[in-house]
């Protein structure tokens, strides 16, 4: 067995069917099959219809990451064993426990969230991208539409959450209000992309000003969103409530606004409190332009770099970021009896084996 072990993974902790082919922390195949379009109607995923999607596009989407990293030999199966949806980790975790056992080869269990985070380290097919010098202790930043997470990082492996959300998401309050403007689903990007063109002219309260520490609220904003929108909306020429494009993207900037405050305040607290040596940052909101920018700008006044994944794609769900954390796990043996393996809807951050 060569010493870069070749893992296929497999996702599918929601709504996206998901398999790569990672050899070491480089990026053979990354294919993600989005099921948005089947769910939009619906405003949100429905358990039901991902459950049967994964099982009816797993065996083609594992085929092609196969193929597109040109079928070389596995070292070992790697799959999300949560946090997520129970009927969807299930399909992906059945599918890679089958073929596990068909063509004999160990199983890596990995946490979704250890994905997001160490999706900074990895590397282009040819190595050319991608995390190579790490320094610690570092300090991860995950921002999802299910997470928004401060960890602590000694080392792969060893983590402490520092702070999470107490209620909503970042990613998830995006969605939300952009439903609010009638945005579509998932409307986070949209949101932020009328954002771009706005301005922060609306008062929409910063959360937890009067708290110093590094957990985040993002439902008091979420409300005072929607309050807004019912009592305060301006109104037209007839007097009726006017959602104008202009209105939008000033909301849109407004509501933003306030999230990238109260997202800054805690990354620099973060900062200030544990001395880290570098920042990563991953998970589907750091896609946000405007907000990376705010990062590294926080990051360059404490002389910090600033670690994102290569390519968009790896923000965001996918399989790559599960075999590049396997990876880790394979060369520490850390690998999962087939029979034990179960979905864990609930998982948290990986706890450190040793107290930091
Ligand atoms: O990491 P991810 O793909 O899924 C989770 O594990 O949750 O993140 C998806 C989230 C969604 O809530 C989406 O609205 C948000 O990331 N998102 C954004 C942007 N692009 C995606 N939020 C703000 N600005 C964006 N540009
Ligand atoms: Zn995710």
């Amino acid at each position: 067995m060569s010493k870069e072990p070749t893992i296929l993974s497999i996702e599918t902790s929601l709504d996206d069917t998901c398999a790569a082919v990672t050899r070491g922390t480089r990026v053979l195949s990354n294919i993600v099959s989005s099921q948005t379009r089947y769910h939009e109607e619906w405003g949100g995923t429905v358990p039901d219809i991902a459950k049967r999607l994964h099982k009816e596009w797993l065996p083609k989407v594992v085929a092609l990451a196969l193929k597109s990293a040109g079928n070389p030999n596995l070292s070992a199966i790697a799959v999300t064993i949560g946090p997520g949806l129970a009927p969807s980790l299930e399909q992906g975790i059945d599918f890679g426990k089958n073929l596990a056992i068909s063509r004999k080869l160990p199983i890596i269990a990995v946490n979704h969230l250890e994905g997001h985070l160490l999706a900074p380290y990895a590397k282009t097919r040819r190595g050319t991208r991608g995390l190579t010098n790490p320094v610690y202790p570092a300090l991860g930043f995950l921002i999802s539409g299910g997470h928004t997470e401060l960890v602590l990082m000694r080392g792969i492996g060893e983590y402490k959450l520092l702070g999470g959300t107490l209620d909503d998401a970042a990613g998830e309050a995006y969605d939300k209000v952009a439903r609010m403007l009638l945005l579509g689903y998932p409307g986070g990007p949209i949101l932020a992309e009328m954002a771009k063109s706005g301005k922060p002219i609306y008062r929409l309260p910063e959360p937890m000003t009067n708290r110093k520490d590094l957990n985040f609220s993002f439902s008091g904003l979420k409300t005072a969103a929607r309050h807004f929108l019912e009592r305060d909306l301006p109104a037209d020429e007839e007097g009726k409530p006017a959602l104008t494009k202009e209105f939008i993207q000033d909301f849109a900037a407004s509501f933003q606004d306030a999230v990238f405050r109260h997202l800054m305040k805690r990354f620099r607290l973060a900062i200030e409190l544990h001395s880290p040596h570098m920042i990563l940052l991953g998970g589907g909101v750091v896609s946000n332009v405007a907000l990376r920018k705010l990062a590294r700008q926080t990051a360059k006044e404490c002389a910090l770099d600033v670690h994102i994944p290569y390519s968009k794609k790896l923000f965001t769900d996918n399989a790559a970021m599960i075999g590049v954390t396997a990876s880790f796990k394979f060369a520490r043996a850390e690998f999962t009896d087939p029979r034990s393996l179960d979905r864990l809807p609930n998982l948290n951050f990986p706890k450190s084996s040793a107290p930091l």
